[in-house]
C-alpha cells in the first residue's frame, strides 16, 4: 500500500472534481483521525497529528495506490475556536459530506474511553437523515484494559440501539498498537469493489 499527500483544501469549491472513491474520517477534535490515517497507511507522519485539538482544519486528501483517497476532515466540537469558525468547520464538513458524490463511506471516530457524547450521537443522526453512509471506529483502545474497552463498546451499541434499528459497521482500533487496520482496509476494499 502506497499513500501520498495530494492536497489540503479550505473549501469544497477548490476541491478537484474526481471520481475515484473517497473514504473520509471524522469525529471530535483530538479523537485520533489523523493518527488512524497514518496507521492505516503505515506512514508515521503522513497526516499531521497533534496533542492539541484543532490541528486539521482543511479537507486533506491522500491518494492510495493511485486508486482511491483517504480524506482527513477537521474535527468538530472543539470549544476553543470562535463560534464563527465552529460553524465554518461545520459548513466545510457538511458541504463535503452532502455534495461529494464519490464519498463512499465516512468513518465516525469515537474515543473508546468516553461515555456516549451528545455531539457524536447528533452527528450520526444527521448522517442518517442525510443518507450518508457511515461506520464507527472506536479509537485509543490501548489506553484501556481489553475488558473495559469491550464493556464501553457494548454500552455504546446499546445506546445506539435506542434510536437506530440497525447498528452501523463497527471497528475497534488503536493507532499505537496498529489494531483494527486489516479490518478497515478489507472493508474499504469490499466497498470499493461493490
Ligand atoms: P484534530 O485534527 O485536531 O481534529 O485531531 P485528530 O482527531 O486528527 O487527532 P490526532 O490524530 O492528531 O491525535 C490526537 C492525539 O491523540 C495525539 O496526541 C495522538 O498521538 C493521540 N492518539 C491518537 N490515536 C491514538 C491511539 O490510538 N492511542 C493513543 N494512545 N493515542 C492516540
Ligand atoms: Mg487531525
Amino acid at each position: 500500500m502506497r499513500a501520498e499527500f495530494k492536497g489540503s483544501y479550505p473549501s469544497i469549491k477548490v476541491l478537484p472534481k474526481g471520481d475515484l472513491p473517497e473514504f473520509a474520517f471524522i469525529g471530535r477534535s483530538n479523537v485520533g483521525k489523523s493518527s488512524l490515517i497514518n496507521m492505516l497507511c503505515n506512514q508515521k507522519d503522513l497526516a499531521k497529528t497533534s496533542s492539541k485539538p484543532g490541528k486539521t482544519q482543511h479537507i486533506v486528501r491522500f491518494l492510495v495506490d493511485g486508486k482511491w483517497y483517504l480524506v482527513d476532515l477537521p474535527g468538530y466540537g472543539y470549544a476553543k475556536v470562535s463560534k464563527e469558525s465552529r460553524t465554518l468547520f461545520g459548513a466545510l464538513i457538511q458541504d463535503y459530506l452532502l455534495e461529494r458524490n464519490n464519498m463512499y463511506c465516512v468513518f465516525v471516530l469515537i474515543d473508546s474511553r468516553l461515555e456516549p457524547q451528545k455531539i457524536d450521537l447528533e452527528f450520526m443522526e444527521w448522517l442518517g437523515e442525510s443518507q450518508i453512509p457511515f461506520c464507527i471506529a472506536f479509537t485509543k483502545t490501548d489506553k484501556l484494559k481489553a475488558s473495559e474497552a469491550e464493556r464501553n463498546i457494548e454500552q455504546y451499541k446499546n445506546k445506539l440501539l435506542e434510536t437506530w434499528v440497525e447498528l452501523p459497521g463497527i471497528f475497534v482500533t488503536s493507532a499505537t498498537e496498529k489494531s483494527g487496520r486489516e479490518e478497515i482496509l478489507e472493508f474499504i476494499e469490499k466497498v470499493r469493489k461493490s
